[in-house]
């Protein structure tokens, strides 16, 4: 290896995809992109919105957008936990939150950060469940004066006690992206967020695709395997 070079363990995760190429046209992996923020004015929609138009690009990905504004779960208040509820909740919203996490295969959680954590009504919907999380990828895409990178190592302790497995890659736009977006309309033109794929540690929208979509097969695979 030369002395500059930098070594990306995922990278290997791209053969891994197109070895996979056949499956996955006939099996999608359903990714869903969670926008973090819901009060006026947010940021979180610019980059949610950039990262589900380019995850909709990727080969073998059914991409869906989910916008915590969609679902007023009110604050966590179900008479049994998540955990111990058989999938019997008594709250209408609290079903059909459930069933659509459900449906996904992995998730992108786009996170701001706020006193140095993750926004409330971001907790509130990942308490409201709890088996449909199970065993699927969840990676991050952060944002704030530390990069948000305190709300995402918060969000991956959370994430394993909810048996997820968070990746290790994590998009966290830099200041100077916040600062290009912030006035700007959904959908932001995405030359403004060309910076992520061309910096010094290369392309890492490609390098968080590939992690977060060569897992989140093998542990489709696996799932079906322990159905069956
Ligand atoms: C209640 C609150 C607390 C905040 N705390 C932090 C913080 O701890 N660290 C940080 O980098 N930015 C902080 N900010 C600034 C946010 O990074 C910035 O407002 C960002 O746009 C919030 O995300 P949103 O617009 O998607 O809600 C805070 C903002 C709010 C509203």
């Amino acid at each position: 290896m030369g002395g500059g070079e930098i070594r990306r363990p995922f990278h290997s995760l791209q053969k891994t995809r197109d070895t996979l190429k056949g499956v996955m046209e006939k099996d999608p992996l359903k990714i869903q992109v969670i926008v973090g923020s819901t009060r006026q004015n947010r940021f979180s929609e610019k980059p949610a919105r950039y990262v589900f138009d380019e995850l909709k690009k990727e080969e073998g990905v059914e991409a869906e957008l989910i916008d915590l504004r969609d679902w007023s779960l009110p604050f966590f208040d179900e008479p049994v936990s998540p955990s111990m509820n058989g999938g019997n909740y008594a709250n209408e919203l609290g079903k059909k939150w459930a069933a659509k996490v459900g449906e996904a295969d992995g998730y992108i959680i786009v996170t701001p950060e706020y006193n140095h954590g993750y926004p409330a009504v971001l907790k509130n919907a990942l308490d409201w469940v709890f088996v449909e999380w199970r065993d699927k990828l969840v990676g991050f895409v952060s944002y704030g004066s530390a990069l948000g990178a305190r709300s995402v190592e918060q969000l991956r302790q959370v994430a394993i006690e909810l048996s997820m497995h968070p990746i290790r890659s994590a998009i966290h736009l830099s200041s100077e992206i916040y600062k290009a977006v912030m006035n700007e309309k959904v959908p932001v033109d995405p030359e403004l967020f060309k910076p992520l794929r061309a910096g010094w540690s290369g392309d890492r929208v490609a390098t968080f695709f590939n992690e977060l979509m060569g897992l989140a097969r093998a542990l489709k695979t696996l799932r079906k395997k322990s159905i069956a």
